[in-house]
């Protein structure tokens, strides 16, 4: 119940409006959200490739309503890989765009926009020496994003995609995006679902990630196993050793702030560790959607609102 409540939240502009203005302490977005700017961000990056950690960093953002924000996005985005090709980062940092951040949802031609700046973004990646990964938002934009995932890979098949493990399609899709040089994140599903289209108990869900992270496992491209559950991490190093996989063809990630220690665990042991890093100002959507994978989050939240701390 406080899952989808949250998860409505999550889109809700008024809501939106109210938090983004309410004394929240910069405690309580820091611990998710790496910096306000980019050149913050990339200071905070860096001391995680210190560390031996890699990482994906998403300039925060969604569900752009006009053509001068997606250009905004972008332009933010070409600045971030200059960066990051001035700071020697490109080798162990890559980026995470969400299309509806770069024009999907504008009316008539934002297929066309979206693809666009995905493209220009794709272009800096390639030069800077480093890729990019497109996030999957809701279930109503997956065929919407497979498409010009689908166009990217033609010029950039380096291209990441992401599949949720609780879409009841995610299996098929797995086995269409298991081929060679393919770049795959899977995650649970972050967004609220009917059930016609999605799993909805936690169990069903682990299990749908299991099926899929066989499909990817077993298959020719490069797995990027993003989950901070200690049970799906065992079953991904127990499938790794049953196909013979070696540390270098697949990765795990995590978000920001998210298991720290098993993040640093991980990477230790020799495994590929990526994490997911969300910087600037529009962090609501993203915030409220990990209030609600963990309602100690929310305590955490309004504890720090109420103490204004
Ligand atoms: P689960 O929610 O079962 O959590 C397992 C354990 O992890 C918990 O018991 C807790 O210990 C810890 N944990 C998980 N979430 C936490 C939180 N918010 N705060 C504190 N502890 C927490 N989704 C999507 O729809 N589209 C996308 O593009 C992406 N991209 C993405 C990238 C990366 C790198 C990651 C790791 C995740 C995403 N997600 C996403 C989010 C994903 O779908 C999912 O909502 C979260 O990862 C939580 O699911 P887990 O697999 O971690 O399991």
């Amino acid at each position: 119940m406080l899952r989808q409540l949250l998860l409505s939240m999550s889109r809700s502009a008024r809501i939106r409006h109210l938090v983004e203005r309410a004394p929240v302490s910069r405690t309580v977005v820091a611990r998710f959200v790496a910096g306000a700017s980019a050149e913050e961000a990339v200071a905070s990056t860096r001391k995680l490739v210190d560390k031996g950690l890699l990482a994906s960093m998403d300039h925060l953002g969604e569900d752009t309503l006009d053509v001068e924000q997606a250009t905004a996005t972008r332009d933010a985005y070409l600045r971030l890989i200059e960066l990051l090709g001035d700071d020697g980062l490109t080798a162990a940092v890559e980026v995470s765009v969400k299309l509806s951040a770069v024009g999907q949802a504008l009316p008539g031609d934002g297929e066309k926009v979206a693809l666009e700046n995905a493209r220009a973004i794709c272009a800096a990646a390639r030069t800077a020496g480093t890729t990019v990964t497109l996030d999957m938002e809701d279930h109503t934009t997956t065929d919407s994003t497979l498409g010009i995932l689908h166009e990217l890979r033609s010029d950039f098949p380096e291209t990441g995609a992401v599949l949720q493990a609780y879409l009841r399609r995610t299996e098929g899709d797995c086995r269409d995006l298991a081929g060679r040089d393919s770049r795959v994140r899977l995650c649970k599903g972050a967004y609220k679902e009917p059930e016609s289209v999605a799993f909805q108990g936690r169990g069903d869900v682990d299990k749908a990630y299991v099926r899929a992270l066989e499909v990817l496992m077993t298959g020719e491209g490069y797995p990027m196993v993003a989950t901070h559950d200690p049970r799906l991490v065992a079953i991904t190093e127990e499938l790794a050793r049953r196909t013979g996989r070696s540390k270098d063809t697949y990765e795990f990630q995590m978000l920001y702030g998210i298991r720290p220690h098993e993040q640093e665990r991980l990477a230790a042991q020799g495994q590929r560790m990526r994490v997911y890093v969300p910087y600037g100002d529009e962090w609501y959507g993203y915030l409220v959607r990990r209030m609600a994978e963990r309602p100690a989050n929310l305590a955490f939240f309004l504890r720090s609102v109420a103490t204004k701390g």
